[in-house]
């Protein structure tokens, strides 16, 4: 039994497959394959390990129907059309929960780095630009008792809450598709409606699914409604919000500032103003780039595949 493997991987996750018999092959190129060299790729093979975006749409599954597992090392599933693989009988497979908190890390991480202008900061004195210490200069904003909005109150949003309770004693609103008893009783995170979610929150931090309801959700009528002292947080996939509007929001200071983890597209353009924005912190989609959930998220994306190859149930399932 054959894996294709579309990007290097840790080597938790071959470790294995090689100890299942699993022969495999990966993309070692640092660029992403097309969809016609993908699908030429997969008919060589029974299985596919996919990391990063890969279209894994109708017209990919129906020329790769033969494929007895695709195993996604991510926890979204966006770019997978899971109807039509549920309808050819393809297991899919993710890897939820081992990134939950190397995700809110880094949303952590941007929400601080943003209040505080700590990137800009960095690039300051690279530059040669930070002359002495000004007593009314490079102001940034404190978080301690300020309200933490969460758009998806999942796994990784749970985890934000927590660390943001824990350092900052942030009360927690969320807004979710349903309400999170779990993440009610042990954070007393508060349900809200989505406009209040906007007009309440001081820090909104993104962590729901890319779905066709929440795409383009955060656009200039929502950075119109939130407060002009709030900080906008994406760490979840960049197609949430519309960069255009966000870039306009902040020019005009409809809101305070921002930190993506994702953007739209990626790579970000090098000319794109947001990176030359005192409050504005980007990242080039390292949510879940630690040892610990990468070496984590390998494994369970082999599991995965050694299961399907097996015809069981994958333990990690998005469609089983
Ligand atoms: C995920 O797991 O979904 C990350 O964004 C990597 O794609």
């Amino acid at each position: 039994m054959k894996v294709f493997i579309t990007r290097i991987i840790p080597e938790s996750g071959l470790e294995l497959l090689r100890s299942a018999g699993i022969t495999y092959t990966e993309h070692r190129e640092k660029r992403n394959l097309s969809p016609e060299e993908l699908i030429a790729a997969c008919k060589m093979h029974d299985a596919l390990l996919s990391v990063g975006g890969n279209k894994i749409d109708a017209a990919f599954l129906e020329a790769c129907s033969h494929l007895k597992v695709v195993a996604l090392m991510a926890v979204g599933y966006d770019n997978v059309d899971v109807a039509a693989a549920t309808a050819l009988k393809i297991p899919i497979g993710n890897t939820p929960g081992v990134l939950s908190n190397a995700t809110a890390d880094t949303a952590f991480l941007l929400m601080l780095a943003t209040a505080r202008k700590a990137f800009h900061m960095h690039k300051v004195i690279g530059k040669g630009e930070w002359g002495f210490f000004e007593p009314t200069a490079n102001l940034g904003m404190e978080l301690n008792g300020k309200t933490l909005g969460v758009f998806g109150m999942g796994k990784i949003g749970m985890a934000l809450a927590k660390k943001c309770r824990g350092a900052f004693d942030m009360p927690v609103i969320y807004h979710n598709r349903s309400r999170n008893e779990e993440a009610e009783r042990l954070l007393g995170a508060r349900y809200v409606s989505f406009e209040e979610l906007l007009k309440n929150s001081d820090v909104l931090s993104l962590h729901a699914a890319l779905t066709p309801e929440t795409a383009g959700k955060f656009d200039a009528e929502a950075f119109s409604q939130m407060k002009p002292s709030a900080i906008f947080i994406n760490t979840a996939r960049g197609a949430m919000h519309n960069e255009l509007h966000l870039l306009d929001a902040l020019q005009r200071q409809t809101i305070w500032g921002a930190g993506l983890d994702v953007t739209n597209p990626e790579p970000m353009n090098k000319n794109n103003p947001l990176l030359n924005m005192p409050n504005v912190a980007v990242l080039p989609h390292i949510g879940s780039a630690t040892v610990e959930a990468r070496s984590g998220m390998a494994r369970m994306a082999a599991e995965n595949i050694i299961a399907g190859l097996k015809g069981a149930p994958l333990p990690y399932a998005v469609n089983n």
